[in-house]
């Protein structure tokens, strides 16, 4: 086990990555394992894990490299736990309603479309679609749950994907030497004044973010009053009955005007949701696109599917307009 943990401290980044698909294609099954003191669980079916999330209270914690996430997220909704926890996640939840998540629609199709143009452009060359893909979720995400459009601000968004890149760097790094893990040996060796270099333009740019939302939602004078009189659902558990639903960033801000969450506060769900929302779509989205070059016959499955629904969607289009 030791001879492992030493092992894993020398690999690269693509190393990493490949171990475990190594060892899925060795065993074929879920597999536990032990790197230095940490415990590991690497699940290929989702029912082998079905029993421990389904029947237990025991596992409502966050595994403790989570903690290498708090100089960054501090203790927002992805790292936090308990009455902190319950209370940001009910505060939340109404803003990812399906109802709201339908008014983000054309943001989706807006986005979709400059990412097509921006993938015609490559001309069929070779090119890594990472920095693409994040491009595009990153852009998706501020517009949508921030209400933030990107392209008005300049660098910034460059600015922020480099610096989550370099954030994933030495996490990636941390976690796999067992002596960084203790705080003051990772303060006393200088990697957390490097973190929080890095970490400079990516609170720079939340805090812009905020900024220029706080302001677009002042001058909606966004008032208790004005919102009940907009009301048309009595669907919302965080405002209780007939109150109308936020995007994510103005449920903070109208959050904060009634006293429920502070500036810190706000900060850390900021980060949390542009970090979380933009760096896992992304994720599936690069995968996703490997596969289906790897699958070709999938991919025209899936080119004919779209034909199929867009020409379905045309005809009932036509009879609609006929009529
Ligand atoms: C394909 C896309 C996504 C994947 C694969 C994904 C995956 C996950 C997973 C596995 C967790 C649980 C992590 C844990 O508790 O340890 C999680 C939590 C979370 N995700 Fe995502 N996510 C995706 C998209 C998003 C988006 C678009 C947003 C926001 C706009 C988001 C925001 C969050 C937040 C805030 C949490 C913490 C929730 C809580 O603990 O209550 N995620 N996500």
């Amino acid at each position: 086990m030791i001879k492992n943990g030493f092992y894993f401290t020398i690999l690269g980044a693509d190393q990493i990555f490949k171990m475990p698909r190594e060892i899925a294609l060795k065993y074929k099954k879920s597999v536990r394992g032990k790197i230095f003191h940490i415990e590991t669980f690497l699940v290929l079916r989702a029912k082998d894990v079905e029993r421990i999330l389904t029947n237990s209270t025991q596992h409502l914690t966050k595994g403790f490299v989570y903690n290498f996430l708090h100089p960054f997220l501090k203790t927002g909704l992805l790292t936090s736990d308990g009455e902190k926890w319950h209370t940001r996640r009910r505060m939340l939840t109404p803003a990812f309603h399906f109802n709201i998540l339908k008014e983000y629609c054309e943001v989706f199709k807006e986005e979709s479309d400059q990412l097509v143009e921006i993938i015609k452009a490559t001309n069929g060359k070779v090119v890594d679609v990472v920095p693409i893909s994040t491009q595009f979720t990153l852009n998706t995400v501020c517009e949508s749950a921030m209400g933030i459009k990107l392209s008005n601000l300049g660098n910034d968004g460059q600015k922020y994907r480099n610096g989550i890149y370099q954030i994933g760097k030495k996490l990636i790094h941390r976690s796999m030497r067992p002596w960084l893990h203790v705080d003051f040996i990772y303060k006393l060796l200088g990697h957390l004044r490097e973190f929080e270099e890095i970490l400079k333009p990516v609170n720079q740019f939340t805090q812009t973010i905020i900024d220029k939302r706080r302001i677009d939602f002042n001058n909606k004078k966004m008032n208790k009053k004005e919102i009940e009189k907009e009301a048309d659902d009595n669907e919302n558990i965080y405002m209780g009955s007939k109150k109308k639903r936020f995007a994510m960033m103005d449920t903070l801000l109208q959050a904060q005007s009634e006293g429920l969450i502070d500036d810190e506060g706000i900060i850390e769900e900021t980060d949390t949701f542009t970090f979380e929302g933009h760096d896992t779509s992304s994720a599936c989205m690069s995968f996703t696109l490997l596969l289906l070059a790897h699958h070709p016959e999938v991919q025209e499955k899936l080119y004919e599917e779209i034909q199929m629904l867009l020409m379905e969607k045309m005809i009932l289009l036509l009879m609609i307009l006929i009529k």
